[in-house]
């Protein structure tokens, strides 16, 4: 439809503007009853007072969010912020539809910064990953339907938006099933461009909101891609959001360098033998476009690959989920599990291997789809954590987004690269031949920073970059440093450096 095009859209807002002085005088009128109802009504000025009423009202006078309210999520706790979760349709021709679920800040909501976070793959989904597993308030459980409450959820610092993207990632789809073959970065970050239009449109009291970028893994692409289009489309004003940075872990950003950097990896860490790593030196060109038609190369990398598919690549010091059926995608840990069968998942360093199983059970009940407006509860929609076609079939990624950073550090967003250092799969060497390679003046030269008076990481400052390391984390790292990660969160959104004294 018209409103995607440029100058549509622009239009849009004009009349959107409008339409706000309108809402502006309904409020006070709003407000003046309401403040004739307070002298008669205690109940109602309770209601009010905890933030409820209110804020309910101007949602529904603004914007649609208020049908996206989720009010019934089984097994959910007991919070004192609001939660959304739906549909924005984001091309009406082709019947696309990206799925989202937002949570306000669990206090001063309207004080605090809009982050959204995306998870890679491609073809994994926030909501799996992020959401539930990572930084969002509810943790899916591993005894029983239930969602686990956590306290080191982002939504403590920022109002969290969490998006499946592209389509045919998680809830998120496409009525034109060509549409899956077609999938690339561009793709994906101009879907994405539109979702946040269109959502901003639903929730209009964000829309001058100090806005970031988060994710990690392949969002190590999406995120300063996506970061691009709004940096360029900002240069009209009536598209103008208020982009101030962002926030990357563990994330894939060179072809070159990332492999370099995995193989090295592997070898310093003892996952493959001094002689296979000779052979990857010797042979293997990652700046060639056909690094896979050296044979010795090949071999090599395949015995790299073989090591990694009997550990957790992820998690180079926890153990694997070792699975109780077969009905599943991963083929070595069954073979695994026939091997060792007496092994049974465990919880390691806080880490369970096994939560993607259970956020697949949760997300594929009717309950579930239907308090989060996914489906009517009858006709279900079948999610699953990552979509191996997406991944299979993703038509363009582009090699390095190197060029990128220079140009959103020269427009002067703030970046930041965080790297869990036990992850083998985009591992801390990949991150920093990437920035050695940007070849930034240093600022603050390499020293640990803290948490809870441990050293939990190291850091370097950088002219317009940010890099730290997470002792000890994998490559989801607030599953591993929940409370570590939450700190740095904060230190990113206020802009200072994590702290560097005991
Ligand atoms: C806040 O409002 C909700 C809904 O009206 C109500 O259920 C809850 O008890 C109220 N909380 C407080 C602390 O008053
Ligand atoms: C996709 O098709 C279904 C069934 O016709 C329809 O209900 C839905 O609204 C369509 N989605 C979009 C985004 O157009
Ligand atoms: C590989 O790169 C070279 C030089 O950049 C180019 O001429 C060639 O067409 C590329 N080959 C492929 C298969 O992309
Ligand atoms: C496997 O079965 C055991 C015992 O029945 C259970 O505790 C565990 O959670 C199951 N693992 C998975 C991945 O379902
Ligand atoms: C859901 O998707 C899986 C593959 O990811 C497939 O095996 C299964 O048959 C699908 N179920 C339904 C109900 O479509």
């Amino acid at each position: 439809m018209a409103i995607y095009r440029h100058i549509g859209l622009g239009v849009f807002y004009q009349v959107v503007g409008i339409f706000s002085i309108m809402v502006f005088v309904l409020k006070v009128m709003d407000f003046l009853t309401w403040a004739l109802l307070a002298l008669f009504s205690l109940e109602h000025v309770m209601g009010v007072r905890n933030g409820t009423q209110t804020h309910e009202k101007e949602v529904n006078l603004q914007g649609t969010g208020s049908e996206d309210l989720v009010t019934a999520l089984p097994g959910q706790p007991n919070v004192g912020f609001r939660h959304y979760a739906g549909y924005v349709t984001v091309n009406e021709k082709k019947g696309r539809a990206l799925f989202y679920w937002f949570y306000e800040a669990s206090t001063n909501p309207d004080e605090k910064p809009l982050v959204l976070w995306l998870n890679g793959g491609p073809g994994c989904s926030s909501v799996g990953y992020g959401a539930t597993q990572e930084i969002g308030p509810f943790i899916v459980d591993t005894d029983g339907p239930k969602l686990k409450f956590n306290p080191h959820s982002w939504n403590r610092e920022a109002n969290m938006l969490f998006l499946e993207s592209p389509v045919g990632v998680g809830f998120s789809y496409s009525n034109t099933t060509s549409d899956y073959n077609n999938l690339g970065d561009e793709f994906t970050a101009n879907d994405a461009y539109r979702f946040l239009h269109k959502w901003f449109l639903k929730f209009p009291s964000y829309r001058r909101r100090s806005f970031y970028i988060a994710g990690e893994s392949y969002a190590g692409k999406y995120v300063p891609e996506l970061a691009e289009v709004i940096y360029d489309k900002n240069k009209d004003s009536s598209l103008f959001i208020d982009l101030k940075g962002f926030l990357l872990g563990n994330p894939e950003t060179s072809h070159a360098e990332d492999w370099r950097g995995m193989v090295d990896y592997a070898w310093s860490h003892a996952v493959v033998s001094d002689e296979t790593h000779k052979i990857i030196r010797e042979n293997c060109n990652f700046d060639s476009n056909d690094t896979w038609s050296n044979d010795y190369c090949n071999q090599a990398v395949d015995e790299v690959l073989k090591q990694y598919k009997e550990i957790d690549i992820y998690s180079l010091y926890t153990s694997i989920c070792i699975k109780n059926s077969t009905d599943s995608d991963g083929k070595s840990m069954e073979i695994m599990f026939k091997r060792t069968s007496k092994m049974m998942p465990r919880i390691m360093g806080g880490y369970n291997p096994c939560l993607d199983e259970y956020a697949k059970a949760f997300y594929n009940r009717h309950d579930v789809q239907k308090a989060l407006h996914v489906s009517d509860g009858l006709h279900l929609k079948n999610w699953s954590i990552c979509n191996n076609h997406i991944f299979r079939e993703w038509s363009s990624s582009r090699s390095s987004v190197l060029p990128v950073y220079k140009k959103l550090i020269s427009a002067g967003l703030r970046i930041w690269v965080y790297s869990g250092d036990t992850d083998g799969r985009v591992p801390v060497l990949s991150t920093r031949y990437s920035l050695s390679a940007l070849g930034l003046p240093i600022t603050r030269a390499w020293r640990p920073w803290y948490h809870h008076k441990q050293v939990s990481g190291w850091f370097q400052e950088y002219k317009g970059l940010t890099f730290a390391t997470f002792r000890g984390a994998g490559h989801s790292v607030p599953v591993f440093k929940p409370s570590n990660s939450l700190a740095f969160f904060a230190s990113f959104l206020v802009g200072e450096s994590p702290p560097f004294e005991r």
